[in-house]
């Protein structure tokens, strides 16, 4: 039997998507199986697959609360096989903060949660303002004038790192 591979996200605008797409390319293009799943659409059993991969983006400081609920709710199971998180966030545009141990969505992470996956990675996302509702581009106009970041609301950026996420791709072929 062949390693099954899972990968499950939380996306709301797409970035966290994109980056499990490339991560599951990096599988295809080596000849192993992969199988993508939404949060909410994946049914399956944990234990069903060797290696499970999990990635939220964060919005207002937390990430998306079904990723965290189907953490806590799957442990044991999770800890049964081998894992890994990613986090993507603004806030790891900065270098000083675009490391598992740096990045204070992750550290807060797994404060409070008694997981351990086997691998933990952070990836810098995207901003784009003319995306946002009225509400959010307001008050992602303030988060960004308060860490020194792109207030003009034409500004599309993507900060992610393809080769960070490249990397992070053959770490999780070798789990
Ligand atoms: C409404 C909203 C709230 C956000 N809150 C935060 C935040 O608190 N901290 C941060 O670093 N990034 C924040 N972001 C940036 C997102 O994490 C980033 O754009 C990411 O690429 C989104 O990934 P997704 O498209 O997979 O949801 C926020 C973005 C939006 C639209």
């Amino acid at each position: 039997m062949s390693v099954r591979t899972g990968i499950i996200y939380s996306s709301v605008d797409g970035q966290t998507l994109k980056i499990c797409n490339k991560l599951r390319d990096e599988f295809l293009k080596n000849n192993l199986n992969v199988e993508l799943f939404s949060i909410n659409d994946f049914n399956g059993d944990v234990t069903n697959y060797d290696r499970l991969i999990i990635g939220s983006s964060i919005r207002y400081g937390v990430h998306s609360k079904e990723i965290i609920h189907f953490i806590n709710t799957n442990k044991k199971q999770l800890d049964s096989i081998k894992t890994a998180f990613f986090s993507v966030n603004l806030v790891a545009r900065k270098p000083e903060k675009c490391t598992p141990n740096t990045n204070p969505y992750v550290i807060k992470f797994f404060k409070t949660t008694d997981w351990t996956p086997t691998i933990v990675e952070v990836f810098a996302g995207k901003l784009d303002y003319k995306k946002y509702r009225f509400f959010d581009r307001i008050m992602i106009q303030f988060i960004m004038w308060m860490t020194k970041g792109p207030t003009n609301i034409s500004t599309e950026i993507e900060y992610t790192n393809w080769d960070r996420v490249t990397a992070f791709g053959t770490q999780l072929r070798y789990l």
